[in-house]
Order: C-alpha cells, then structure tokens, then sequence
C-alpha cells in the first residue's frame, strides 16, 4: 500500500511541486489547503502531469476543531509535510497578528493532532531568513539565527522553536525543519509555478511578469551593497530540486535509521548571484531586454547570503541539480503558459 502523505499547502507553490514528486516515487498524497493564496485549478495540473489528482480538503489549520475532525477521519497518514503558511514580509510587518494567528496556530494544532492520532512525522518549511544577514559565509546549519527582521520571519523562527521542544518531550515524534534559500523558477510542464497575488515583492516573478508586459519596470533595490557587481546577493534555488528535497526528507522519516528526532537542513545550491547577474541570466537565456532601473535600497534587506550544503548533501543524499538558466527558462514557460504568450 502506498503511503499516505499529508501536504499542507499542497496547492501552493512549493507545495504543489513537492506534491508531484511525491506522486511520481509512490506516494499517496492528501492535501488540506485553504486556497488563501492559490487556486483549486492546481489540482487539475497536477493530474496533467502526474496522472493522479490528489485528494483535497479546503479547511484552514488554524481552526483547532477542523483539524481535530479531519485526522480523527483520516486514519493510516504516515508523514506531514507543513507549507501552509502566510508568506509576505511586508503583509506581515503591517498584520502581525494575522501572521502569529496563521502561522503559529496552525502548527500548533496540527502537533497537538499527530500526539493525540499518533501521526509521528514532520516536515516544516523554515527559512533561510532566520540567519538574518550571516557575519561568515556559506552559512551552514550551525550558524547562529538572529532576532528576525519581521513578524513573518519571526514566526519561521518561533516555529523551529515550538517543534523543537515538542520533540524533546515526546519522543516518538520526529521532525526536520528545512531552511530554505530563494525558491524559484517552475515544473518543466509549466503546468504549475508561482502565481502571486497582485504585484508580486519577490524578484523572479517581478522579472517574468515585467517580460510578459504586465509590469512597465522591474526596480533592482540598491547598487550599492559590498558586492562584486553592488546589487544584493542570494541563493536561488529551482523549486523542483526543493521538491525533491521534500521526498528525501520523507523517505528519512519513514525509515528508522538514520534520524535523529529533530534535524535542520539547509536548502540552497550553494551559489550565490546577485540582482543584476538574474537580470543579465534571464535577458541571455530568452532574448528579452528588461527594463530596469536601479533604485534606493528596500528596507529590511540583507546584503548577501548563501548555502553551505555539505550537510544536506552528506546526509539527505541530496543535491540541487539544475542549473540557473535553465531554471529562469522554467519561470518564464511557465509565465508565459499563465498569460497566453506563444
Ligand atoms: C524574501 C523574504 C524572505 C522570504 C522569501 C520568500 C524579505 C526581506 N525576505 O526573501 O524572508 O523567505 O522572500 O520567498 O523580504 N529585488 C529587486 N527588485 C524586486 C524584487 C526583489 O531588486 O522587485 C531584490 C531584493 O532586494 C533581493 C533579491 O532581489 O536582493 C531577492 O528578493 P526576493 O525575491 O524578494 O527574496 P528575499 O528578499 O531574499
């Protein structure tokens, strides 16, 4: 039998891509989403590509009684993989509550549930974002996190927290956080990708949807960091190879050996590109010319971070694969999918 793997959030970006890879090892995939931010229209993509539509559930995790019921009604679930969450820096300085609500809350309830139903294992999404701006670089897994920049930060922070001391009292849970990098980029389908709401804050889909002509200039935030080139540095990794991550993490869980009840792994490619060095990628590998302007700095940006793997590779086995370029193609079939552009 195969299986049965919760994804929550499986209809969002990373999640609906992890919920592929799932599918293709062998996986019997649930999702529970609230389609706060994505749309139930991912599912049939996912069909396309998998062949499998996976079972859906529309209930938000923050509500304790809800997500009492749905495991009290869904029995055999092995693993959890925990994506959903709200994910705007800005939304988040402006409704912290909102965020702590959300985020916390709905992981919260989702342990106290795997104590009460004996569902033993955990993946959560954290983020690179609780190493703040790193004083030596690569990071790895034991540098110290910083007092985080924002309340959305904040919660990836508290949350590491919370599962750390909920698996040192009970002892047959287990949990990895993985801390990822900058996901970007799309299945090679382009059947799903990163759709963002309104206009978008992060760099790739600001990029992809300035070359689809939806927005007039792409703003590059400060040319003046400590940088080769002076536009900030980060680590962009493909979201299918984050996808894969996610299995590696499963089968880990699944498999006694080899885990130690809570585990922290970096997700990054370990390359570090600046702003410009993805404009200049993105304008080489489809002929388009951007327009972009540099600007002043956006408050609350760090200078430069990137992943030292070695611990990933080492233990999970696992390795991010595909290269920047064609990583960018990915993001721009996938635009281009979304808005009709032959
Ligand atoms: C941001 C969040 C991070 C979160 C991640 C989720 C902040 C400070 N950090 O990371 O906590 O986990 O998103 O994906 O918001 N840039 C431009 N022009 C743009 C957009 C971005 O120049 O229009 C630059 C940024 O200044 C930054 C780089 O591109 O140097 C990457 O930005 P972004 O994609 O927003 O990711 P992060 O800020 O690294």
């Amino acid at each position: 039998m195969a299986k049965k793997i919760l994804v929550t959030g499986g209809t969002g970006y990373i999640g609906s891509h992890t919920v592929v890879e799932l599918q293709e090892s062998g996986y019997n995939v649930i999702i529970v989403d609230n389609l706060s931010n994505s749309s139930i229209d991912v599912l049939d993509n996912i069909e396309k590509i998998s062949g499998i539509k996976p079972a859906f559930e529309n209930f938000d995790l923050a509500d304790k009684d809800k997500t009492e019921d749905f495991f009290a009604r869904t029995p055999g679930i092995e693993a959890i993989i925990h994506f959903a969450a709200s994910k705007a820096v800005g939304e988040s300085v402006e409704k912290p509550l909102l965020y702590y609500r959300n985020n916390l809350v709905s992981l919260m309830n989702i342990l106290e549930c795997q104590i009460k139903f004996k569902v033993l294992n955990i993946v959560f999404s954290s983020s690179c974002t609780v190493y703040g701006q790193p004083e030596i670089l690569p990071v790895t897994e034991q540098t110290p996190r910083k007092d985080a920049e924002s309340p959305y930060g904040n919660t990836k922070r508290v949350n590491e927290d919370i599962l750390n001391d909920t698996i040192a009292a009970n002892s047959q849970l287990n949990a990895i956080a993985l801390r990822y990098f900058n996901p970007v980029g799309a299945h090679p389908s382009a059947l799903i990708g990163e759709l963002p709401l309104g206009i978008p804050n992060n760099l790739v889909p600001f990029i992809t949807q300035t070359a689809a002509g939806l927005r007039g200039e792409l703003k590059v935030f400060g040319d003046d960091y400590d940088t080769p080139d002076g536009s900030a540095i980060r680590d962009y990794i493909n979201v299918v190879d984050l996808a894969k991550a996610h299995v590696v993490s499963i089968k880990r869980l699944l498999t006694s050996k080899n885990k130690a009840s809570y585990e922290v792994f970096n997700l990054g490619t370990g390359n570090g590109y600046s702003v410009l060095e993805m404009v200049n990628g993105f304008e080489k590998v489809t002929g388009i010319k951007l327009n972009y302007k540099i600007v002043a700095r956006r408050a609350g940006d760090i200078e430069k971070i990137w992943a030292n793997t070695t611990f990933a590779n080492k233990e999970l086995g696992w390795k991010a694969e595909k290269g920047l370029e064609e990583t960018l193609l990915s993001a721009w079939n996938w635009e281009k999918n979304v808005r009709g552009i032959k």
